[in-house]
């Protein structure tokens, strides 16, 4: 779009593997982008939202430690949780500019929030693995539609759990216990919260709080990104190269900094599989 070279296709890791090493889905959110690609970095979500018998909800708390930088393929978002070891439970994860993100799970995990217009965004979900196909409980797990994917009307891009059936919310597993909000799959927990607060939501009124470190972090430097593109100079994600990375979770000792090592522990030798 826009005037100017096209640039180079940038080296996604799960772009660059054999067809059977992914498996990729995608469905319309009825909400603005930037509403949901920041869902998709609400690191306390994981506490909540999908905090029950999900397997990778087991997180318990939510973080005490935040720390958001900015680099060449766009930001690192890192959350520290401290369960009173001796270590902190670091989860990194990666924003690729302009709107890609990679979960750190096994498989690997990645999203794309590609903007349809102010009010709907096209929300492209992929499991991959960096050196194997995907086995049948990874592709029988992905299709289940307990995890990011959705599963869609007949001959659509519309979710079967959406708005206006209350993403078919059950209240008695709700009420069990065993669901924090009694919506099946973390796909649909997450477009819930994202669209029903509102298409477009007024930013202004909002109240912010220390879990929402790392977002109030990442708009600054989204702010930054445009005023920077305004003025002619360079901006996150013109390197192809610099896309070889991935999210990824490390225990780390209480007093490491990592402020100093965020830029280093995020980079990925991907290409091997090919
Ligand atoms: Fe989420």
């Amino acid at each position: 779009m826009g005037p100017g070279e096209v640039p180079a296709f940038p080296d996604f890791e799960w772009t660059l593997l054999p067809e059977n090493y992914r498996y990729a889905s995608r469905h319309i959110q009825k909400c603005n982008w930037l509403q949901a690609l920041e869902g998709g970095f609400d690191a306390p979500n994981l506490t909540f939202l999908h905090a029950g018998e999900n397997p990778d909800s087991t997180s318990g708390i939510v973080p005490s430690f935040y720390e958001v930088a900015a680099c060449a393929f766009g930001f690192i978002v890192s959350t520290g949780r401290d369960f009173g070891k001796e270590t902190i439970s670091w989860n990194l994860n990666v924003r690729l500019m302009p709107f890609h993100k990679i979960i750190a799970t096994t498989p690997h995990a990645a999203h794309m929030w590609d903007p349809i217009d102010d009010a709907n965004t096209m929300l492209y979900s992929i499991d991959f693995q960096p050196h194997r196909p995907l086995n049948e409980t990874e592709i029988a797990r992905a299709a289940s539609d307990d995890w990011i994917h959705s599963e869609n009307l007949p001959n659509s891009d519309i979710g079967v759990r959406n708005k206006r059936n209350e993403y078919l919310i059950d209240r008695i597993l709700q009420a069990s216990g065993k669901s924090f909000t009694g919506l099946k799959g973390f796909g649909t927990q997450d477009c819930a919260i994202e669209e029903s607060m509102g298409t477009l939501v007024d930013r202004s009124r909002e109240h912010l709080l220390p879990g929402d470190a790392a977002i109030i972090k990442l708009r600054q430097l989204l702010l930054q990104a445009l005023k920077d593109h305004e003025e002619g100079k360079p901006i996150p994600g013109g390197d192809p190269q610099s896309f070889r990375v991935c999210s990824i979770r490390y225990e780390l000792t209480c007093d490491t900094n990592m402020a100093q090592l965020i830029n280093t522990l995020v980079k990925v030798d991907i290409g091997s599989a090919a």
